[in-house]
C-alpha cells in the first residue's frame, strides 16, 4: 500500500456505503429474494427439512481428496517444498469444510471458509473504507463482469469502457445488447478528462450509469493506472454518479520498472522485495461505488474457475441472486482446494510469497521480451513498457501500407506464413469490429498487435520476434524483406507449449 493514500483512522468507525441502488436497472431494484431463502426460509434445527432436491452425502463416492502442492520459497525455507493437502469425507480439515459439505448444494455466496479467507485478505490488501462491504465467490471475472453489468444496464443501455478492452467483456455486452461507449486511453489507461467529457456531452437517451475498466496490466494495452490517475477516475465517477466495475485480474502481477542498461536473466528474481502495489480503486472507494472483480485465473490456475467479488453487501445480495439462477457457485472442489491451500497450508505469508514469485517470473519474462523486441523490431513497432500483467501492446509501423485497409489482414497472413501468432487489435476494439478493420478515422491509421509474454518458452522470444520483423517488413516494404517459411527456418525449435498458444481461444 502506498503511503500516499490517506486511510481512515482505525479508531473511527467506518461509514456505511452510500445507497446507489438508483443506478440499478428497474428489474434489480427492490427486495429480490434469494431462491434458496424464499424456499427454505431459515430452517431451525427442530425442523425436519424435506424441502430440497438434495442428494444424501452418503451417496457421494469421493472419500478423500489429496493434492500435492509446491510451496513458495521463503527465507526460512529457500527451496521450494511440497505440501500435501487432504480433505476428508465427513470431517472438517482445520478451517476447511468436509468433502460432504464441499460437494453438496450451497447458496449463491460460496463456501464459508473460502470467502472468509478472501474477506480477511481483502481487508489486509485493500482496507475498504466503508463498513458494510463483503465478498462473494465468483466463477472468475468473465462471469462476474456479465453479472456486474446486468445490475446497471439493460438492453439498449450504454456502458463506458476503455477504447481497447477485454474481448470477453465485449462479448458479454453484445449478448446483453448493451452498447460499449469507448473512452480514449493513453499510456496510463482510461483518460479521466475524456470520461468526464463523454458524460458531459452525452446525447444518447439514457446516460451511462457504470464504467467498466481494467486498471492494472490492462488487456490488451498493458497499461496500469498510477495512483493519481485512479484518484482522478474515481473523482469523475463521483461527479457523474457512476458505478465502477473494477476488473483487476492482473493486480498482483505488478512489475517493477525495466532495469537499464542491461538485463540479466536472473536480475529480476530479487527485485520484488520492496515493491508496493498501486492501491486499487476499491481502496480509494469512500462511497461504495466500486464493484471489484478478482480472479484466481492468473495467480493460481485458470480452470479452477474461481474468483471473488467485493462490493457493498446490498449489491452482493443481488449478485447472489444472479448466481443462484446461473452458476450457483464455483465448484466446491475448487473452492475447497483453494481454501485448504490458503487458509491451512500457505496462510497469508505463503500466499504473498507465491505472489512475489509470480511477479519475479513475469518481471523476468517482460524484461527479456522487451530486450528482444528492441533487438529485432527497432523502427518497426512502438510500445510503452508494461508495469503489470502479461501483455505488450505494439503500434506497428506499416509504412506506406498503413492507410491501405488490406494491410492488417495481409500482416496477419504474413505472420501466419512466417509462423508467429500475436493478437491483432480488432477483437479488442470497443468501437466495433468492423470499424477496427478499417483505417482509423483520425487519419493516423494506427494498427496494433498484442503480444503475450506469459506462455511461450523464453527461448522462443527471439525466433518469434525475428519472424514478426520479417512479416512486418514484407507488408510495409520498409527493409528488404526476406521470405519466410517456418518449416524450413533454422530458428524453429519446438516449444512444449507452442501448440497451446495457437489453439487457445482465450484473449
Ligand atoms: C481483463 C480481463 N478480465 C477477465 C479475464 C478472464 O478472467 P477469468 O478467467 O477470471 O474469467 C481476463 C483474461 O484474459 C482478462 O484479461
Amino acid at each position: 500500500m502506498s503511503p500516499n493514500v490517506t486511510l481512515p483512522d482505525a479508531s473511527t468507525p467506518l461509514p456505511m456505503a452510500k445507497d446507489l441502488s438508483e443506478l440499478f436497472v428497474p428489474s434489480m431494484r427492490g427486495q429480490l429474494k434469494s431462491a434458496f431463502k424464499s424456499v427454505m426460509g431459515n430452517p431451525t434445527l427442530a425442523m425436519i427439512n424435506m424441502a430440497g432436491g438434495v442428494p444424501h452425502p452418503s451417496t457421494f463416492p469421493i472419500m478423500q481428496l489429496r493434492a500435492t502442492v509446491r510451496s513458495p520459497s521463503s527465507p526460512s525455507a529457500p527451496l521450494n517444498r511440497e505440501s500435501t493437502l487432504e480433505l476428508a469425507k465427513s470431517s472438517r480439515s482445520q478451517s476447511t469444510e468436509s468433502l460432504d459439505e464441499l460437494l453438496q448444494y450451497g447458496d449463491g455466496c460460496g463456501i464459508d471458509s473460502y470467502c472468509a479467507f478472501l474477506r480477511r485478505y481483502t481487508q489486509r490488501v485493500h482496507r475498504p473504507r466503508y463498513a458494510d462491504w463483503g465478498v462473494i465467490a465468483s466463477c472468475g471475472n468473465t462471469d462476474a463482469i456479465g453479472k456486474a453489468v446486468s445490475l446497471f444496464c439493460e438492453p439498449g443501455d450504454s456502458i463506458l469502457v476503455d477504447r481497447w478492452t477485454f474481448p470477453g467483456a465485449l462479448s458479454s455486452l453484445v449478448s446483453a445488447k448493451v452498447l460499449p461507449a469507448p473512452v480514449p486511453m493513453d499510456g496510463e489507461g482510461m483518460i479521466p478528462e475524456a470520461l468526464d467529457n463523454i458524460c458531459q456531452t452525452w446525447s444518447g437517451s439514457a446516460p451511462p450509469r457504470a464504467v467498466y475498466l481494467v486498471p492494472t496490466g490492462q488487456n490488451p494495452t498493458g497499461t496500469t493506472m498510477s495512483l493519481v490517475r485512479r484518484k482522478a477516475i474515481y473523482a469523475v465517477a463521483q461527479k457523474r454518479n457512476l458505478a465502477i466495475i473494477e476488473d483487476d485480474p492482473y493486480y498482483f502481477l505488478q512489475l517493477p520498472p525495466v532495469p537499464s542498461p542491461s538485463i540479466s536473466r536472473r536480475g529480476a528474481e530479487r527485485s520484488d522485495q520492496a515493491q508496493h502495489l498501486v492501491p486499487s480503486l476499491l481502496s480509494l472507494d469512500v462511497d461504495g461505488r466500486v464493484i471489484r472483480l478478482d480472479s484466481f485465473s492468473k495467480i493460481l490456475a485458470p480452470n479452477l474457475r474461481c474468483g471473488w467479488i467485493t462490493a457493498p453487501t446490498y449489491i452482493l445480495d443481488k449478485i447472489q441472486i444472479l448466481n443462484e439462477s446461473t452458476i450457483l457457485q464455483p465448484s466446491g472442489l475448487s473452492q475447497g482446494l483453494i481454501s485448504k491451500l490458503l487458509n491451512d497450508t500457505w496462510g497469508f505469508d505463503g500466499w504473498e510469497a507465491h505472489l512475489r514469485e509470480l511477479r519475479a517470473v513475469y518481471t523476468l519474462r517482460r524484461n527479456l521480451f522487451i530486450q528482444a523486441v528492441d533487438k529485432h523490431l527497432a523502427g518497426l513497432v512502438e510500445y510503452t513498457v508494461p508495469t503489470a500483467g502479461m501483455f505488450l501492446w505494439m503500434k506497428v509501423n506499416l509504412g506506406s501500407a498503413a492507410a491501405d485497409p488490406t494491410a492488417m489482414p495481409r500482416l496477419l497472413g504474413s505472420m501466419k506464413k512466417c509462423g508467429v501468432m500475436m493478437a491483432p487489435d480488432m477483437p479488442f476494439s470497443s468501437t466495433g469490429p468492423s470499424a477496427a478493420l478499417e483505417p482509423a478515422t483520425d487519419g493516423t491509421s494506427e494498427r496494433y498487435l498484442r503480444a503475450a509474454f506469459a506462455l511461450v518458452d523464453i527461448d522462443m522470444f527471439e525466433p518469434a520476434l525475428k519472424r514478426l520483423a520479417q512479416a512486418i517488413t514484407s507488408v510495409s516494404g520498409a527493409r528488404s524483406a526476406t521470405s519466410c517459411s517456418p518449416a524450413t527456418s533454422p530458428d524453429v525449435v519446438r516449444s512444449d507449449t507452442a501448440h497451446l498458444d495457437v489453439n487457445n481461444s482465450t484473449f
